[in-house]
């Protein structure tokens, strides 16, 4: 047995917690493998909304596993808060949420650090969520973190002090101010590792890939969006994490050959939250537009999303990265009404035409090169058949997919679980 992958093509918020929750019943086992909870997955079923951090997408669903992997990073009084709220919808998980023991914890002062780093960079900051995400995997890969495991052994709480410490040292030498009161913050922290302490941490390589052995299905979650990873993304101005299907085989432990299916998924337009070069994005009144039916507001932080025309170079980017082989449209009801839609094919660069992505697109040396469609006007969001829906519509997807060479398998029209056809 194999794995599929469900993976971000754009810059994170394609969507990926709605159609996790949709594909579920397809799996055995949901494993999230990268990122934490700067993650906002958003699911809606039954008239109410859940926006998901931690937890995979697959949690809602009876009789499904659900892993957080090695990859991932949790913020423990997040990860309370999180599951507290599950509870409170009576959602039992007790027998379905395993935690990787390989799986590093934010501390209160990696986010500390995270404001800090923002604060001293001014007009340069990444817009990060301020969860501590970045300091988090660099004292991963310092090999100074604090792991689930640890809280198993005697002695983690000598090393969360001497990680705390010298935390505070460098939050000294930003040069910044930052109000916080430590005591309370660590008090915080460890009333949420004893709670946390009541659930069931595994081994999660060896779990997986005996499941799979054992005939089990299992679908991998990312998190964020490919152009956010920390290699192939439009660097500095990225997350911390591979966020490409590569980053499912670190993040749990999965060999490549085990992958089968790539599920790559975007928006049939383009978002991003946060600074960073975005060579599509409308300032007028079609992004105004795009944000507003849209609701274009981050699920983890309630910024506004800057919003702008669907780029296929980006995607074919993204396609190539991660070796795509279906492709999942979301929000193609957000440009009903609009009378021509523009897809980026080309950029200008430096006086060059191109159709990839070059080293850097910071400085304002890209210029899109557009193809114009037409759109519809009806309202999808009520259509359950692909037949049923707008030739316009049919027209774009097809467009879409002879320009990407990957054929489109799901297309969504609105947020409800419901509202997802089959092309
Ligand atoms: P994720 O981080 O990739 O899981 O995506 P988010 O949950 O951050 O953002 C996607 C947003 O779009 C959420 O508010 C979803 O409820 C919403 N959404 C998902 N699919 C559709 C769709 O097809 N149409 C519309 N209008 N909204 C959608
Ligand atoms: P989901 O999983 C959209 C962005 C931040 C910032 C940059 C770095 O919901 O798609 P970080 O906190 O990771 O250090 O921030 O990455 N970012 C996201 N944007 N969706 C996300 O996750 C994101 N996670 C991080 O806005 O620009
Ligand atoms: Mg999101």
């Amino acid at each position: 047995m194999k794995i599929d992958l469900i993976l971000g093509l754009q810059w994170g918020d394609e969507g990926k917690g709605k159609i996790v929750d949709f594909l579920t019943n397809n799996y055995n086992i949901i494993a999230r493998f990268q990122g934490g909870p700067n993650a906002g997955h958003t699911l809606e079923f039954d008239g109410i909304k859940h926006v998901l951090h931690t937890i995979p997408s697959g949690i809602f669903h009876e009789n499904k596993i659900n892993v957080i992997g090695n990859g991932v990073v949790i913020d423990p009084v997040i990860f309370k808060e999180e599951i507290e709220k599950l509870k409170e919808l009576n959602v039992d998980l007790s027998n379905k949420l395993l935690i990787s023991r390989k799986a590093h914890l934010i501390l209160p002062t990696h986010r500390l650090i995270d404001k800090a780093s923002e604060l001293s960079k001014g007009k340069k900051k990444i817009g990060s969520t301020l969860k501590g995400i970045g300091p988090t995997y660099m004292d991963k890969t310092g090999r100074n973190g604090l792991r689930i495991g640890d809280l198993e052994l005697d002695g983690w709480e000598d090393k969360f002090n001497t990680l705390t410490n010298k935390h505070l040292n460098l939050i000294n030498n930003f040069n910044v101010d930052i109000d916080f009161d430590i005591n309370k913050l660590i008090e915080e922290f460890t009333n949420s590792i004893n709670f946390i302490k009541s659930l069931r941490f595994i081994d999660s390589e060896h779990y997986l890939n005996e499941s799979l052995n054992n005939g089990k299905k299992i679908l991998g979650e990312g998190a964020q969006g490919s152009l956010l990873d920390i290699d192939f993304g439009t660097y500095p101005y990225v997350t911390s994490s591979n966020t490409t299907a590569a980053g499912a085989c670190t993040g749990l432990g999965i060999a490549p050959n085990k992958i089968n299916n790539v599920f790559g998924i975007f928006k049939a337009y383009t978002t991003r939250v946060g600074s960073g070069p975005f060579p599509t994005e409308l300032k007028d009144e079609i992004g105004e537009r795009m944000a507003k039916i849209g609701n274009e507001f981050g699920a983890t932080t309630g910024r506004p999303r800057r919003c702008g025309w669907l780029d296929l170079v980006i995607l074919k980017h993204s396609i190539t990265v991660n070796g795509v082989t279906e492709l999942i449209m979301m929000k193609g009801d957000v440009l009903s009404g609009i009378d021509r839609i523009k897809v980026c094919t080309k950029y200008k660069y430096r006086g060059e035409t191109i159709d990839y992505l070059p080293y850097s697109i910071e400085d304002g040396n890209i210029e899109p090169i557009y193809e114009e469609i037409s759109g519809w006007e009806e309202d999808i969001t009520k259509i359950k058949s692909f037949t049923d829906l707008p030739k316009n519509f049919k027209n774009y997807i097809n467009f879409l997919e002879e320009s990407l060479n990957v054929k489109i398998k799901i297309v969504s029209v609105g947020p409800d679980r419901t509202q997802t056809i089959f092309v």
